[in-house]
């Protein structure tokens, strides 16, 4: 229950928030990249032991595909209650919708903040969708299926303790962080809404499942950025070292490459003491980028569609090659184009969320999972992209511009990526199938694209003291 005391550091961190939150109109300045290079092979099998309680009925409940709409959920979930932070936007949407059909009882809290940083920066996604009352209401229609609707603010502990108390989730799936590492670059003040939104929402989630929940799952999304390039193979969460001979098995070093990376960063270490301290049983998903837009759902009703960014604070690499190939942009590389990194398709990004919740990690332990089925550098990308838009009939070219971004251009990287398929997750392939119905899904929605937002807008060596404006920085491209 809430205290007096509780109620004054409630408001108190509003007031600290107030200063934080909602950086008004944004400041960008880009700079370019570049094309070429190869990758290491897709990600070899790990020799981390795996919990494989359950993976028999996972396997199953993760490939079931048949269509879930017109009422006839599948019943894998059966009635578990999995509250969905952040489930208005892109991963938490989909993720929404894959549970609730499959018989989870799903509620969503969010505080809109995602539809509020496209009117602060003059954004918007690609596809047009509808506001979150109308989505959760089309579902209703569509599926027979009730989502609950919380809007607010997870930094609000007030609101975060009520949703908690009348939802009692048996899981929460935390998606409901500000995501972009260029937003976080913009400028101080930017960095510091990032690091307090997501940095305090989550210990306000941590806070909640103990006092509230303590049996309650918690499957928090971090990303594979936490790690960044080390010139040695990136384990799933943990490594063993031996020095000055003795040996532990101690988190893997992190090396974020932004102010948004160390958020997560720093929700890791806050995660995993809470683990400890608390016995939680906690899931950190260390997610690699992810690309696509329909799933089962999302194509069944116009307002059901999902979000698709494609600007150049937002929009995830290949998400953004496409649309560039369909409006006739050159695909504009970073530097050398030797950046390496994992990728997931978004239809394997509802199925790991659906892994990770019915295999919950023990209490006391964060079990860390990495997120991605394939890894591949910018130039892969640029390079795949430019012979499926060929062969659509689009002029697909390449440019090199200057790299925004303060990171290795080439370097090694082979990163794990087995845990979750050891629990049964059969991942979709980047294929040709794949990038062609993404280039004609764009194609149909291209007259919305505003060629303005395709330039990359934010230098990370820049990012200043001062609030600079959007408009200021797109003018500079
Ligand atoms: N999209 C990717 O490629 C990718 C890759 C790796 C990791 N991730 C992680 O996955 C999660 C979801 O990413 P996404 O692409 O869906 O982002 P998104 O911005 O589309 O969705 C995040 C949602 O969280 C909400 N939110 C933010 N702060 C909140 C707060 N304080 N209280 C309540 N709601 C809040 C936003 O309004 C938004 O709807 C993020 O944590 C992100 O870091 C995403």
């Amino acid at each position: 229950m809430a205290t007096a005391q509780s109620t004054r550091a409630g408001s108190m961190l509003q007031q600290q928030r107030a200063a934080a939150v909602a950086p008004g109109c944004a400041a960008l300045r880009a700079a370019p990249r570049a094309s070429a290079a190869t990758v290491e092979p897709t990600a070899t099998p790990a020799a981390a032991p795996v919990a494989r309680r359950a993976a028999t009925r996972v396997a199953a409940a993760a490939t079931t595909d048949a269509p879930p709409v017109a009422g006839t959920a599948h019943s894998n979930g059966g009635g578990t209650r999995v509250m969905i932070i952040g489930g208005d936007g892109y991963c938490g949407w989909a993720t929404a919708l894959h549970l609730s059909a499959r018989g989870y009882n799903v509620c969503i809290v969010d505080n809109l903040a995602r539809r509020n940083y496209d009117l602060q920066l003059g954004l918007d996604t690609l596809t047009p969708i509808a506001s979150a009352h109308e989505r959760v209401r089309t579902w209703g229609e569509v599926s027979g299926q009730h989502i609950d609707l919380q809007i607010g603010d997870i930094c609000d502990w007030e609101f975060l303790s009520q949703a908690f108390q009348s939802f009692k989730p048996d899981a929460v799936v935390h998606f409901g962080e500000q995501r972009s590492a260029p937003y976080s670059m913009i400028d101080r003040q930017h960095a510091v809404y990032t690091q307090t939104n997501n940095v305090m929402g989550t210990i306000n989630v941590l806070y909640a499942i103990k006092e509230f929940n303590p049996d309650c799952h918690m499957v928090k999304l971090g990303t594979m950025g936490e790690y960044g390039t080390p010139n040695i193979d990136i384990e799933e969460g943990y490594i063993t070292i031996e020095h000055n001979g003795r040996k532990d098995t101690l988190p893997y070093p992190k090396q974020g490459g932004s102010f948004y990376h160390l958020s997560k960063v720093h929700d890791s270490h806050n995660m995993h003491f809470a683990a400890r301290a608390w016995k939680i049983a906690i899931t950190d998903l260390n997610q690699g980028v992810v690309y696509g837009v329909r799933t089962e759902e999302t194509v069944a009703h116009k307002a059901l569609i999902n979000r698709y960014d494609y600007d150049g604070i937002f929009g995830t690499a290949l998400n953004r090659f496409v649309v560039q190939a369909a409006v006739g942009h050159p695909l504009t590389v970073y530097g050398k184009g030797g950046q390496t990194r994992g990728f997931l398709d978004i239809r394997d990004t509802v199925r790991c969320i659906q892994i990770a919740i019915d295999n919950p990690a023990n209490k006391g332990e964060m079990r860390v999972f990495n997120q991605f089925t394939e890894q591949f550098s910018v130039n892969d990308l640029a390079r795949i992209v430019t012979a499926e838009g060929n062969r659509l009939g689009l002029n697909v070219e390449t440019i090199s511009i200057l790299n925004p971004r303060v990171e290795a251009e080439e370097h090694y990287y082979n990163a794990k990526c087995t845990k979750l398929r050891d629990l049964g997750l059969e991942p979709h392939i980047l294929g040709e199938a794949i990038v062609d119905s993404l280039l004609e899904f764009v194609i149909e929605y291209k007259d919305r694209v505003n060629m303005e937002l395709i330039k990359p807008a934010v230098d990370w060596r820049k990012s200043p003291t001062s609030v600079a404006t959007m408009s200021a920085a797109v003018a500079k491209q």
